[in-house]
């Protein structure tokens, strides 16, 4: 099969088309023919050799892929019944830049109807990630603030904040997020952010608490963390919780840990790679039953900001790198396979 590898540590060009055997699906895994694989910032992380996949997984790129399945035994758990020659996508731990990925069944989702497997192939890694922490971790709806709880999102145009903004919107949440430029700020809007802050141009500090006069937010989702969070803490509302996936901002903040006393505040945050199939597979059930529906509907829609051949992985790389995007970008393996 054709493949995008890492041949050394390096810039977009050291990923390279290359030929590698199809992998063989072990127990409870499915081998997929991938027509689409999703790019993720984690990816280019790898690549810089900053990002080691976890022991077991693939040495390639690529966390997320939708397809046809052509192999692998249908035998254990499959709680959405999928069968040979089903469309599903699915989330990986690697291996998903390949004209053949596996994956465990328990990590595959039906493309859902309507979508292309384009469009599913940019949900998994994203959905997965958001779920886990702002539904699990943060229990966006079920703290003080009950069902009323509102969203801030860092990196609303981001390929997590677009899928953040919609699904919190979809469920009937309050959503506010930050980004870069005006032009992602009404982006973020016409996704359903209540309201965006360019953060280059605005203090969210000031400006979260004027629009929820001086109560805060609920939930942040952050991945910016370093500096970020003592602002942060400062806009939760009492019993808030700030959930960091990512530490784009630097990984060390001084804090003042008498507020988390004081109101109640749960800093945590948590890495989707390296958890369990059966904690994936718990995900992936809430994301059919609460998620796909909104998916199927039109509340929620894939934002595909850009499509290249998989062949061009490296100008998908730079241009992630160049942070103009807005929400997706993908690779399509239909030519190549
Ligand atoms: N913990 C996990 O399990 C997990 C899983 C998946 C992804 N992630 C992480 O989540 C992050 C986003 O991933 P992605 O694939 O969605 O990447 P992406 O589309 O490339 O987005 C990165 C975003 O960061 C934004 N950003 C950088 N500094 C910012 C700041 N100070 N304030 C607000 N936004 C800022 C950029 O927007 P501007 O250019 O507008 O600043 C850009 O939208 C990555 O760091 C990734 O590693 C974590």
């Amino acid at each position: 099969m054709k493949a995008i590898e890492i041949t050394e540590f390096g810039a977009p060009d050291v990923l390279r088309l290359v030929e590698r055997p199809i992998p063989v699906p072990g127990a409870g895994e499915v081998l997929i023919r991938v027509a689409a694989s999703g790019v993720n910032r984690p990816d280019v992380f790898q690549r810089k050799g900053a990002y080691a996949p976890p022991p077991g997984a693939s040495d390639l790129p690529g966390l997320e892929v939708a397809g046809e399945i052509v192999g692998g035994a249908i035998d254990g758990p499959n709680p959405f019944g999928l069968k040979l020659g089903d469309r599903v996508c699915a989330l990986l731990a690697g291996g998903g830049y390949a004209g053949y990925a596996v994956a465990p069944l328990m990590q595959c989702l039906p493309v859902p109807a309507g979508l292309t497997e384009i469009e599913a192939a940019s949900l998994p890694e994203t959905f997965f990630t958001v779920w886990s922490n702002v539904f699990d971790r943060a229990q966006l709806g079920a703290g003080e603030g009950g069902a009323d709880e509102i969203l801030l999102v860092q990196g609303g145009s981001s390929g997590i904040g677009v899928s953040a903004i919609q699904i919190a919107r979809a469920l009937g949440f309050r959503v506010f997020a930050t980004a870069g430029t005006d032009e992602k700020c009404r982006a973020c809007e016409q996704l359903g952010a209540e309201r965006a802050i360019n953060y280059k141009t605005e203090d969210f500090v000031e400006v979260i608490k004027s629009l929820t006069h001086g109560r805060g937010v609920d939930v942040i989702l952050d991945m910016v963390a370093g500096s970020y969070v003592p602002r942060e803490l400062s806009v939760l509302a009492d019993g808030g919780r700030l959930v960091v996936i990512a530490l784009l901002g630097g990984a060390t903040a001084e804090l003042n840990l008498g507020e988390i006393l004081r109101r109640r505040l749960t800093l945590t945050g948590s890495t989707l790679r390296p958890r369990s199939v059966a904690f994936k597979a718990g995900i992936a059930a809430q994301l059919k039953a609460r998620v796909w529906p909104c998916l199927e509907d039109g509340r929620i829609k894939p934002v595909v900001y850009q499509v290249f051949p998989a062949s061009q992985a490296a100008a998908a790389h730079a241009l992630m790198e160049s942070s103009t995007h807005v929400g997706k970008i993908v690779l399509d393996w239909r030519t190549l396979v």
